[in-house]
């Protein structure tokens, strides 16, 4: 590797071709492998670690995804500020698919995961989470909107279930009654991790289904999720592009005081 990565996106396999000059690098964490071996290479003159969430060959579902070992391994590549766009179903009629939505909020309904890189014996660590996502981050992406992309969702609460089955009627009309905007599988543990790490970590949603209970209509299906990722991946990619250039340099004053990076204060890695 010529310089560390300071920049890493979590998504799917399609991001390879943002890296130019791409290197592979093999990381060992204490919680395991990461999904895949990390790809690092420039990306407008920044260098850019990528790890595909779910494997090489799309092979872990959302609630067997190592995030931990993925938030680890990113991190000790150099990585401080995460990029972790994810699909998502809408549960506000108004957002349709292939809608932009920046999340400030965060619902944690999974269950089973491992969830928290301080579950060994020693002196007891509550991470703060009141504000999940990170405001530079976030500021990068709202920035971030072009004709293409069209006006980005500023806001909204992104409710995460474990999957891999989607929400019955009852529940997609619960969770649209809470209020929150958008319900994906994959959100949680890796921002609260990212968190427990001292990374900063922000998200897009891209929508590509109405859930199951928003105005009653059709079922979602994995085959539309698919489909409708695919058709806007490259509206996707050009968004992350524009928001690699606009992130603040990685060290500058801006990056260095972010409060994300002060998570840990006081407190020692495991
Ligand atoms: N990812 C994409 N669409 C989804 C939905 N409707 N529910 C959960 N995760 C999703």
């Amino acid at each position: 590797m010529t310089s560390k990565p300071d920049i890493g996106i979590i998504g799917g396999t399609g991001f390879y071709s943002f890296l130019e000059n791409p290197q592979t690098v093999e990381v060992e964490t204490p919680f395991g492998k990461p999904s895949a071996p990390i790809s690092v290479g420039s990306v407008e003159g920044r260098q850019v670690a990528f790890l595909p969430r779910h494997g090489l060959n799309h092979q872990y579902p959302p609630h067997m995804v190592n995030y931990r070992a993925n938030l680890w391994a990113l991190r000790s590549v150099g990585v401080r500020q995460v990029l972790g766009p994810c699909a998502v179903g809408s549960l506000k009629p108004e957002y349709g698919p292939g809608t932009f939505v920046v999340p400030d909020q965060v619902v944690d309904r999974t269950w089973g995961r491992k969830h928290t890189v301080y579950d060994v014996e020693g002196p007891v660590v509550h991470i703060g989470f009141a504000d999940p996502y990170c405001p530079r981050g976030r500021k990068a992406f709202l920035s971030s909107a072009t004709s293409e992309t069209g006006a980005l969702v500023d806001g909204g609460t992104l409710v995460v279930i474990n999957g891999p089955r989607f929400s019955s009627r009852a529940e997609s009309q619960w969770h649209a009654a809470a209020g929150w905007s958008v319900v994906g599988m994959t959100g949680v543990p890796e921002s609260t991790i990212a968190r427990e790490l001292a990374m900063c970590y922000s998200t897009v949603c891209l929508v590509t289904d109405h859930d199951a209970g928003v105005e009653g209509g059709e079922a979602v299906s994995h085959a539309e999720v698919v489909k409708q990722f695919g058709a806007n991946i490259g509206r996707l990619k050009s968004l992350l592009l524009d928001v690699i250039k606009a992130l603040p340099e990685a060290e500058s004053d801006e990056d260095a005081q972010c409060s994300c990076r002060r998570a840990l204060d006081g407190i020692e890695l495991p």
